[in-house]
This record gives C-alpha cells, sequence and structure tokens, in this order.
C-alpha cells in the first residue's frame, strides 16, 4: 500500500470516533484531509467542527460541514488530527504543516484525541523529526540561541523566499539535534520561554488513541 492510501485507511477508520449529534474537532495535514472527506459520509449526523486551521476550515466548508469558532462550542468530545512523529506513550511531534497552536488549542478543548498516523510516523523516542516552534518573530533570533544551548539548531522556516507566516501571523523555528528524554518537561519548560507561541511537542495534550495505519491494516494503540 502506498503511504496515501494508508492515509485514507486511518482516515477513514476514525470516523467511528465522531459521535452523532456532537461537534467534532478537526486537525490539519494531508492525513486529516483524508479523514475531512470520509467526514462527507457522517455530515448530516453532526452539527459540525472546530478547526484548527485555515486549510482544514476551507475543506470542511467546501464539502458542506459547519465549521465553528471555538470560543462558541463548550466541549468536543473527540479531536482527530496527525502526526509527524508519535511514540508509544502517545507522545508526539507535531507542527509540520503550521499549524501546531490551533492544534493545541482544540487539542484541549477536546476530551479525547485521536492520533491518525501511517506507520512511519511511529517512533521508539521523539527528536528525529525537527520539532517546531511558533515564536513572536522578535524573539526568534533569542529563541533560537536558547535551543543551541541545549544543543539544538533552529532554522527559520521559509516559503516562498520569505520566512512563512502562520495562521497566527507568527514564525515558526524548526529545531533539529534535541534529545527529548522527558517530553513532559521539555514541553513545559520551552512553553515558559517568553516570545515562544507554542512549541510542536505534545506531551500534555498526547494521544489518547492511535491509529496507526499499516500494510497489515489498522492498528490501534492506546
Ligand atoms: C500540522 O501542523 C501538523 O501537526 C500535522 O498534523 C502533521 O504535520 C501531520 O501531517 P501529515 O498528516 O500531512 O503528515
Amino acid at each position: 500500500m502506498t503511504q496515501d492510501e494508508l492515509k485514507a485507511l486511518v482516515g477513514q477508520a476514525a470516523l467511528q470516533y465522531v459521535v452523532p449529534g456532537q461537534v467534532v474537532g478537526v486537525g490539519t495535514g494531508s492525513t486529516v484531509n483524508k479523514f475531512i472527506d470520509a467526514l462527507a459520509t457522517m455530515k448530516d449526523r453532526i452539527p459540525g467542527a472546530v478547526s484548527s486551521s485555515v486549510a482544514s476550515t476551507e475543506r470542511l466548508r467546501a464539502i458542506g460541514i459547519p465549521v465553528f469558532d471555538s470560543n462558541e462550542v463548550e466541549r468536543i468530545s473527540v479531536y482527530i488530527d496527525g502526526a509527524d512523529e508519535i511514540d508509544h506513550r502517545g507522545f508526539m511531534i507535531k507542527g509540520g504543516g503550521a499549524a501546531l497552536t490551533r492544534e493545541k488549542i482544540v487539542a484541549a478543548q477536546s476530551e479525547r484525541f485521536i492520533c491518525i498516523a501511517d506507520e512511519s510516523k511511529l517512533v521508539e523516542a521523539l527528536g528525529r523529526f525537527p520539532v517546531p516552534v511558533e515564536v513572536i518573530p522578535m524573539a526568534a533570533q533569542r529563541v533560537a540561541r536558547q535551543f543551541a544551548g541545549m544543543g539544538g539548531v533552529a532554522k527559520l522556516r521559509m516559503k516562498d523566499g520569505q520566512a512563512l507566516v502562520t495562521d497566527n501571523g507568527q514564525h515558526i523555528l524548526d529545531v533539529s539535534g534535541l534529545a527529548i528524554r522527558d517530553p513532559l518537561a521539555f514541553e513545559s519548560e520551552v512553553n515558559q520561554w517568553p516570545g515562544v507561541v507554542t512549541v510542536g511537542v505534545f506531551a500534555h495534550q498526547k494521544a489518547a488513541v492511535c491509529l496507526l495505519g499499516t500494510a497489515a491494516g489498522v492498528k490501534t494503540l492506546n
């Protein structure tokens, strides 16, 4: 099976977690796009969605699913999103699609995080994928130096020759070379550096369930 087919498999499998009659939280990325496509078959059974990016909002609306502002919705039972890396405890690196801040907000508002990923995303320890960190632009170089002090190398993410600007108007540093032995402690520490908006380690908002697409079918890890 191709990676694309594995993504479609888990996107479809995630439908079993969507609760009829309740708003669903929707993440961002190529795997989530497969989930959104599958969600079209349930659109008459849910009131709508809360989305984590402009891109997902547009895709949801294009198939006729209403998208609510997160402030309008008190309770989200399930949040479905992909990951760049996930370990066996459900800790993740996210933000390859630059949507990490809104993803963490919607995840924090949701009772259960269901991660959907192809098997290439499962790792023993987080850190091979460079950690995305959304920063206020004026803090970018100082935050990069703080990562250098931890042995990391931070690169400003670029798009079309310019610094990439997120949906929130901020920049992204991609930090490689980090040894993330304790994801909870790492996330807590980096979160409190001035100028850091969100660090792309999801340990406090970890996945409750991971639907992993493999050549043998969907494996459920929890
Ligand atoms: C978006 O910012 C990310 O957190 C995505 O969830 C992550 O990059 C996985 O994306 P793919 O499903 O495209 O691999």
